[in-house]
């Protein structure tokens, strides 16, 4: 006679709507296969925008461990729902991201329909679906490039669905990294790509009154662009500040189009920022490191909603800082430009080799 285990079922504490899980699967994959968004960004277990309280239950990390959990979070009962297999039925404390569940998550091949060099190691890439159809997404959320051995990258979408149905992209050249390289040296107008999306749950809450602190770290201005020119064709009355940081002067790629929107908007200010003094100096642009910038500015964030995006070093500083500036965690709506989930699974790998884990 064989024995079927129980599947488990995750219970969430604040809608009630509940899902099981199947197998192996993490409470993320659960979740989306059953048509809820919980919040996502890096899917590796290391940038922490999937974190979540787990009420009731047991889960456990088979495939990489909680990098982004920290010994105080996971004695609170933190757990990272990218990451958590549960063992039995589990009750959780998640945010659920409804604007997203409605649009259908597709595979589609694309062609190059323009390709523009915006910095020296950035690429602006417009991508068309082949059959024609148009792909719809919310500003901010991001796809997955599928390479031909099928691993995937993430790009976030620069732009929000625009009317010539394009999508645009900004890739950074990653010395050492396959993709990126090959973006860099040989894509051309009318290459062919596979891409999966929309995915990703950095998406503009309009369910909020509060004034807005974007930051953006080099192409991290990508997906902050997306929101912000969202928030101006809806003609928002609610006060907008958005940092660019970057290292050099050319690394601000579209710094007109930005000034462009504070032409625009009145109540909209834009403060680039470049962590080079000497370059800040020469280029009368501002010194220092733009989170930094940020908190001078805005030294108390209680009343604030704030989106950032960009390299995995300013979004942990960001994180710990403005956490201690007053911003609820719940607030921060942030993607870190992590490597590809399977690069990072790699990684930890190795390293646990290495720490005889
Ligand atoms: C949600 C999200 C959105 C993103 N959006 C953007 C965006 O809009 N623009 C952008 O420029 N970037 C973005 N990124 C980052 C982007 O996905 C990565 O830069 C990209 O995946 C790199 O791909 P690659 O094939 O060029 O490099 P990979 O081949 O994946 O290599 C990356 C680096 O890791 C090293 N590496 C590879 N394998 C190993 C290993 N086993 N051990 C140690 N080191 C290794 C390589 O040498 C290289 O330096 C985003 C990331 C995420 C998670
Ligand atoms: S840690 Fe789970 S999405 Fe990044």
């Amino acid at each position: 006679m064989s024995y079927n285990a129980p599947v488990p079922t995750v219970t969430l504490t604040t809608s009630g709507k509940r899902f099981d899980a199947a197998g192996d699967e993490t409470v993320l994959e659960a979740a989306q296969r059953a048509g809820i968004a919980l919040p996502y960004s890096c899917r590796g277990g290391v940038c922490g925008s999937c974190k979540a309280v787990l009420v009731e239950g047991v889960c456990d990390y088979p495939r990489n461990p909680p990098v982004a959990l920290g010994a105080d979070a996971r004695a609170d009962g933190a757990i990272l729902l990218c990451q958590a297999v549960p063992r039995g039925d589990i009750a959780i404390r998640a945010r659920e991201i409804a604007s997203v569940e409605d649009i259908p998550h597709r595979r589609v091949d694309v062609e190059v329909v323009a390709r523009r060099e915006l910095a020296p190691e950035v690429v602006g890439v417009w991508l068309k679906p082949v059959d024609g159809s148009r792909l719809n997404w919310l500003p901010g959320q991001y796809l997955d490039v599928v390479l031909d051995d099928g691993r995937h990258r993430p790009f976030s979408i620069a732009s929000g669905p625009v009317d010539d149905g394009s999508i645009e992209l900004h890739v950074r050249y990653v010395p050492g990294g396959g993709f990126t390289t090959w973006v860099y040296e040989s894509l051309k107008v009318g290459d062919r790509l596979t891409i999966e999306a929309p995915l990703g749950t950095f998406v503009p809450r309009e369910d909020s009154e509060r004034p807005m602190l974007f930051m953006a770290g080099g192409t991290g201005f990508a997906p902050v662009k997306a929101i912000v020119e969202h928030f101006i064709e809806l003609g928002t009355r609610r006060p907008m500040h958005v940092y660019w940081g970057a290292r050099q002067p050319e690394d601000l790629y579209l710094i007109e189009l930005a000034r462009e929107w504070e032409r625009r908007m009145p109540g909209l200010r834009f403060t680039p920022v470049l962590s080079d003094i000497d370059a800040a100096w020469e280029a009368g642009i501002r010194a220092g490191l733009v989170h930094e910038a940020l908190l001078e500015d805005h030294p108390d964030l209680s009343g604030f909603d704030v989106y950032m995006s960009g390299p995995p070093p300013m979004i942990e500083l960001a994180r710990e800082h403005f956490a201690g500036s007053g911003l609820p965690d719940d607030r921060l709506y942030f993607d870190s430009f992590e490597l590809a989930p399977d690069v990072l699974a790699e990684i930890l790998r190795s390293r646990a080799g290495i720490h005889g884990l």
